[in-house]
């Protein structure tokens, strides 16, 4: 068994291979090696070390036998990621280098990107929390619905925004509606319309029969 320290040269992402150079050995370069990964099987996970990095490289015999690239570690250079909220040794974290994390860690999940986050099920999916869901974009907001839709609140909902369109051709409201300013139904206005047939006068009119 020998283990040499090397410095990654060249990936092969689709077959989870690497070369690698060893300075130890006047620079000799290896072969396509496979990286070592946790799961293979029922499931997989999949990491591979980046380029220029230093990984450690175990070969069972010789050199001409089957070599394996082991994982990496931390050094002054590249040290032990600081991620805001702390590591503790039950802490899954990876971060890629344009500042995606994801970090698991008992009572807390945290994921981060500058780019999009996708979460796709061919079934249900339910986000449930005992404190409040706060959902807020600078862009827009939009939920659709194949088939019913419904919002419910235990106490007052509002909807806030400069124009409110209801688009539908019947709109039911089963209790009271109050209105603070002029309705136009039917494009005549509820508190500007005139009634003919009637002289103008001082007495009301009766009730609407
Ligand atoms: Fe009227």
């Amino acid at each position: 068994m020998q283990l040499h320290r090397g410095i990654i040269i060249e990936l092969k992402p689709d077959e989870a291979k690497a070369r690698a150079i060893l300075p130890a050995m006047d620079g000799m370069e290896t072969d396509w090696l496979p990286v070592a990964q946790h799961w293979t099987h029922r499931g997989a996970t999949y990491q591979m070390p980046r380029m220029d990095q230093q990984v450690y490289v175990i070969y069972a015999a010789d050199h001409a036998a089957d070599g394996l690239i082991l994982a990496s570690l931390y050094s002054q250079k590249h040290p032990v990621p600081t991620p805001k909220e702390g590591l503790e040794a039950d802490s899954y974290f990876i971060s890629t280098a344009d500042g995606t994390k994801l970090h698991i860690k008992p009572g807390y999940v945290y994921i981060s990107t500058p780019g999009d986050i996708e979460a796709e099920a061919k079934g249900t999916i339910t986000a449930s929390a005992a404190g409040a869901i706060h959902a807020e974009t600078k862009s827009s907001l939009t939920a659709k619905a194949a088939s019913s839709a419904t919002v419910e609140a235990g106490s007052q909902a509002t909807i806030k925004a400069p124009q409110i369109t209801l688009d539908a051709p019947q709109v039911t409201i089963t209790g009271a509606l109050k209105v603070a300013n002029d309705a136009v139904i039917s494009g005549k206005s509820f508190l500007g319309h005139r009634h003919g047939g009637v002289m103008s006068g001082t007495s009301t009119t009766a009730v609407p029969v």
